[in-house]
């Protein structure tokens, strides 16, 4: 199989929040710093390019800062994606050493993001991201488009152009991991999808030059993702329509961990 150049790396599947539409649900597991570094020296042997830390929520995995400090030692770009709720210092230290990258979640103002996430979180990721804005990192916003939800459109855009946030992108709902169960709640009709996309691409010309405005979706575009169990997947619209490439895992040990409290619960050896 030819290496992608671009990959999503699973570094957890735990997590700090609980939305109830995530794509990739939190399953308590942490592949452990060994097996990520195998991994990683793995991808960028073959050819891997950019390699787009993800989970789960990744800053909750300790390796983190490790994994992105071996991947640019490899002259692999970096690029994370997070909640923003927990950003401890050696992870923001190691955001600016390695030029990542940032995209945040966010969702809309304090009540809507925090009933998104199931816990109060608005405070924190808002913080998190003028932290590492003021430190002169490259820092983006992302957003799920749900039904009913096309003024959080404008409303992410607002807080762009008071934030100085330079680029922003919106991602349709799809019904992938938990959104499978909830389609009904979260799903815009295809009706109000076209109109959604409508809305972004005429913001996006309006804004040309001051913010970078995207449309990411899974319909047109598939996703290579590494999975925690090492799985090499293309991801798209639903799990039936996913492809398995390859695995590069090996079954070492699997930190299994709270995703409440994150407390390690015990280890696994294969
Ligand atoms: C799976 S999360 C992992 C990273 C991190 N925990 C976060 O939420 O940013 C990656 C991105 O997918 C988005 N996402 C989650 N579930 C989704 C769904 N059902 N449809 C579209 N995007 C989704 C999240 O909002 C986030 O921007
Ligand atoms: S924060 Fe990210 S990984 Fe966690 S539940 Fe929400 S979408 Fe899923």
């Amino acid at each position: 199989m030819r290496t992608p150049k671009v990959v999503c790396f699973r570094v957890t599947r735990a997590c700090n929040a609980a939305c109830s539409f995530c794509l990739a649900p939190p399953d308590g597991v942490h592949p452990s710093k060994a097996e990520l570094i195998r991994r990683l020296g793995q991808l960028a042997a073959d050819g891997a390019e950019v390699i787009h830390f993800c989970g789960g929520e990744p800053t909750l995995h300790p390796a983190l800062p490790d994994l992105m400090l071996f991947a640019a030692r490899q002259g692999i770009k970096c690029k994370l994606t997070t909640n923003g709720l927990f950003l401890p210092q050696r992870v923001h230290d190691t955001i600016g050493r390695v030029n990542c990258v940032t995209k945040f979640s966010l969702h809309g103002p304090s009540h809507h993001h925090n009933r998104i996430l199931r816990r109060l979180a608005y405070d924190s990721v808002v913080n998190n991201i003028r932290l590492l804005r003021d430190t002169g990192c490259t820092v983006s916003l992302q957003t799920v488009l749900i039904k009913g939800g096309s003024w959080v459109v404008e409303w992410l855009l607002e807080f762009c152009v008071r934030e100085a946030i330079p680029k922003v992108s919106f991602i349709p709902f799809i019904p992938r991991g938990y959104g499978r169960d909830t389609r009904n709640l979260f799903e815009p009709k295809p009706s109000e999808l076209f109109d959604l996309h409508r809305m972004v691409l005429n913001l996006r010309d309006q804004l040309a030059g001051q913010i970078d405005v995207r449309w990411l979706e899974f319909i047109s575009r598939s996703y290579i993702v590494v999975e925690t169990d090492g799985s090499i997947v293309i991801e798209r619209q639903s799990e039936s329509a996913d492809e398995n490439l390859s695995n590069i895992g090996h079954q070492t040990s699997l930190q299994l961990v709270d995703s409440n409290t994150h407390q390690k619960k015990y280890f696994i050896s294969a």
